[in-house]
């Protein structure tokens, strides 16, 4: 029997690639970059599954370059790369990865928040490049952490599993979302409150909600000037939930302490970009889920879900 054939778009992890090539004919996409739309298109022609990252647009012209495609798996939590209402009409499975990156994400949430909090990257240059004279009474005071207020905007697993961790700094917990979540709320003692409330309230702001057009620039300039002068941003959520123009300006008048972005608009944001010029931003290169262990059972999960989905059985983690 003839395998299915499978085209990856990017080199994963051996794990899955390894678990994919016992069921599966596999091309990989060698590239360092994602491939260019043409390679794309061609390269899909034969494909029954997809297994793609976060960085292609698979929409409606890539589904019908592919007419045997039954599955698109997508190595992510997120799936806004994935036009779901195509893929729908044309009865092909999509499938993301829900909980295994879960705490891995959230670690890296908290790692931002503490880093921007307490002005690491300042205090590595400083001490690098020969500023460090002597124990400064004032020098490169920040934020203090435990005991603030965290706001949480997307209390979904990751953002539930940020609220723990903030439990664990003795802070005050406050969620913004689409829906109440109760079990937040009764087992980390999350309130709820309007969005009004969670910008004028948090001493650190975090955006992990799942993104659509809907939340795109959630925070807008309107709503930076709510914030508290002393408050922090993370966005862990994709950059479009910020407006990069306005975050520039707030940063450069000072209008709160600090943002921390682990994603931009636009992703890659360019190098000649004026906000890394500014001390209170810290940008990492959307590094959420980049931990040795999770990024290899991501690369099997994915995998798991493209074998059952070519193999015509919905896979374990399908959407919808
Ligand atoms: C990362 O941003 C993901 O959606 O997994």
């Amino acid at each position: 029997m003839t395998k299915p054939n499978v085209f990856v778009t990017r080199v994963l992890p051996e794990a899955g690639l390894n678990l994919l090539k016992e069921h599966c004919q596999i091309e990989v996409w060698p590239g360092e970059l994602p491939a260019p739309r043409p390679e794309l298109l061609a390269r899909v022609k034969d494909a029954q599954g997809i297994v793609s990252l976060l960085t292609d647009r698979i929409d409606a012209e890539v589904m019908d370059a592919a007419p045997g495609l039954k599955v698109i798996c997508n190595v992510a939590a997120g799936y806004d790369n994935i036009d779901l209402a195509a893929a729908k009409q044309r009865g092909i499975w999509v499938t993301n990865l829900p909980g295994v990156l879960t705490e891995t994400t959230a670690d890296l949430g908290f790692a931002l928040l503490m880093a921007a909090a307490r002005r690491l990257p300042e205090g590595r240059d400083y001490a690098k490049n020969g500023h460090w004279k002597t124990w400064g009474m004032t020098t490169l005071l920040g934020q203090d952490i435990h005991g603030a207020t965290l706001g949480i905007a997307g209390m979904g697993r990751i953002g539930a599993a940020i609220a723990r961790r903030g439990k664990g700094f003795n802070m005050r917990v406050i969620y913004h979302n689409r829906n109440r979540n109760e079990a937040a709320e009764r087992e980390l003692g999350a309130e709820y409150v309007s969005k009004e409330e969670l910008l004028k309230q948090s001493d650190f702001l975090m955006l992990i909600m799942a993104y659509s057009p809907a939340v795109r620039h959630f925070i807008d300039a309107n709503a930076l000037a709510m914030m508290k002068p002393t408050s922090t941003l993370i966005n862990m959520a994709r950059g479009g939930a910020v407006d990069t123009d306005a975050l520039t300006q707030a940063m450069r008048e000072k209008k709160i302490f600090a943002a921390a972005l682990d994603v931009t608009d636009p992703e890659p944001l360019p190098a000649a970009h004026p906000l890394y010029q500014l001390d209170n931003v810290l940008i990492v290169p959307h590094l959420g889920s980049a931990s040795v262990v999770t990024r290899e059972k991501m690369s099997v999960m994915a995998a798991q879900n493209c074998i059952a989905g070519v193999m015509g059985q919905r896979p374990e983690n399908a959407i919808g």
